[in-house]
């Protein structure tokens, strides 16, 4: 198949747009690089031995994007692009339904004209709100508590509504639980940009001693250790499930939504010991107070993922740890240390 993959050099989009060269699709990326670096494309070829066709588009451009649309004939597309801090979409949500919103508009457009109408999307868990109805079920109401978690909640409507109208479209609505750990080789990997806000970056960059100590948010939480608890998942399972979702809309019309996640819950505390151990050492730590909006538990119930697309995540927390210390160990300062 040929597949543009919008994010394609941002973290979940590279290992995703790896995992399909070597299965021997054809991969042409587009992204803007306002949140990633050309690099890691770099780095997918030189490990895939394969080519990427790279064009640094906006979605906001729709000529630019039109003209990518125009220039090959896609199978597929798969939607990665997209700003996902939660606390910077607080702060600047129109920012944030600007880029999401409008961007994946910009697409579905975009591909409509181009006729390519099979897409595989972005979601996350966060459309669940802080619902603890654990393990979380794709039927559980949509319930966003932030303005990130809104365009997510958003555009799987939008897409809902398109495929309702016209059953040409074929949609996976893709919700991930926590992605973690980087590609075995430790050539790509998450490199954030600033203050990492999720909890591995941040661990990792106290283990490579860029920060002095992790801030454990709540101690108090009704969970066995009173630290929260998410479904991290490997970014590499992660990224097979894409392809798992893209080969079962190749014989399915409509619109349909899987959670991936692993099923497990891990602990703050359990991450934490979970990195000491893959990199020998000790990671300081120190309990805050709880950060406004996180829920105490969350873990996917994966079955609807598992029984249809044949897929589970089934790479281990200390995996995670290992494949993401590995990256980290080897480039302490992400792709800004070309090498
Ligand atoms: P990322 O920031 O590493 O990748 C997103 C990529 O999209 C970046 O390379 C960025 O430059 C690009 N981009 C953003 N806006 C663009 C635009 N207007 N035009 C072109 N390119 C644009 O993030 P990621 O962690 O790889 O996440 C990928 C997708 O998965 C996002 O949609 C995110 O919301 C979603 N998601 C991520 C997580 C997570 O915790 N990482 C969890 C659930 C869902
Ligand atoms: C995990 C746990 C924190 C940082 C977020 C988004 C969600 C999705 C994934 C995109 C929680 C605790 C964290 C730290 C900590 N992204 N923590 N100290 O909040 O589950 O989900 O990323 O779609 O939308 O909301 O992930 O990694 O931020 O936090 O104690 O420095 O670690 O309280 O219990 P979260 P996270």
């Amino acid at each position: 198949m040929k597949v543009l993959v919008t994010g394609g050099a941002g973290y979940i989009g590279s290992h995703t747009t790896l995992s399909l060269l070597e299965l021997g699709h054809d991969v042409v990326v587009l992204d803007n690089l306002c949140n990633s670096s050309a690099e890691s494309l770099r780095r997918v070829q030189e490990i895939s031995g394969r080519n990427v066709e790279f064009r640094q588009v906006d979605l906001l451009d729709v000529e630019a994007l039109d003209a990518v649309l125009a220039e090959f004939q896609f199978d597929a597309v798969i939607h990665f692009a997209g700003l996902k801090a939660v606390g910077e979409s607080v702060e600047n949500p129109l920012a944030y339904y600007q880029n999401n919103v409008v961007g994946t508009l910009n697409l579905l457009h975009g591909m409509d004209r181009a006729g390519v109408r099979t897409l595989v999307f972005s979601s996350s868990a966060t459309v669940y709100g802080a619902s603890e109805q654990v393990p979380l079920h794709e039927d559980e109401p949509l319930n966003a508590t932030n303005p990130y978690g809104r365009t997510k909640e958003q555009i799987e409507d939008i897409l809902t509504d398109l495929g309702a109208a016209d059953p040409r479209w074929r949609v996976a609505l893709l919700r991930y639980f926590n992605p973690a750990g980087a590609h075995a080789s430790g050539r790509i990997g998450e490199d954030p940009r600033g203050v990492p806000n999720n909890l591995l970056p941040f661990v990792a960059q106290v283990a490579v001693d860029r920060r002095e100590k992790v801030t454990v948010f709540g101690a108090d939480y009704p969970t066995p250790d009173g630290t929260g608890i998410r479904d991290y998942i490997h970014v590499v399972d992660l990224a097979v499930g894409h392809i798992a979702a893209l080969e079962f809309l190749t014989s399915r019309n409509g619109v349909f939504r899987w959670n991936l996640g692993t099923g497990r819950g891990s602990s703050v505390l359990e991450v934490i010991e979970a990195f000491s151990e893959a990199a020998g050492k000790k990671i300081k730590y120190e309990f805050a107070d709880r950060r406004p909006g996180d829920a105490a538990i969350s873990y996917a119930d994966p079955a609807a993922a598992q029984d249809e697309l044949g897929w589970s995540a089934d790479k281990t927390l200390a995996q995670m740890c290992e494949d993401q210390w590995r990256w980290q160990r080897k480039n302490p300062l992400g792709y800004s240390e070309v090498g």
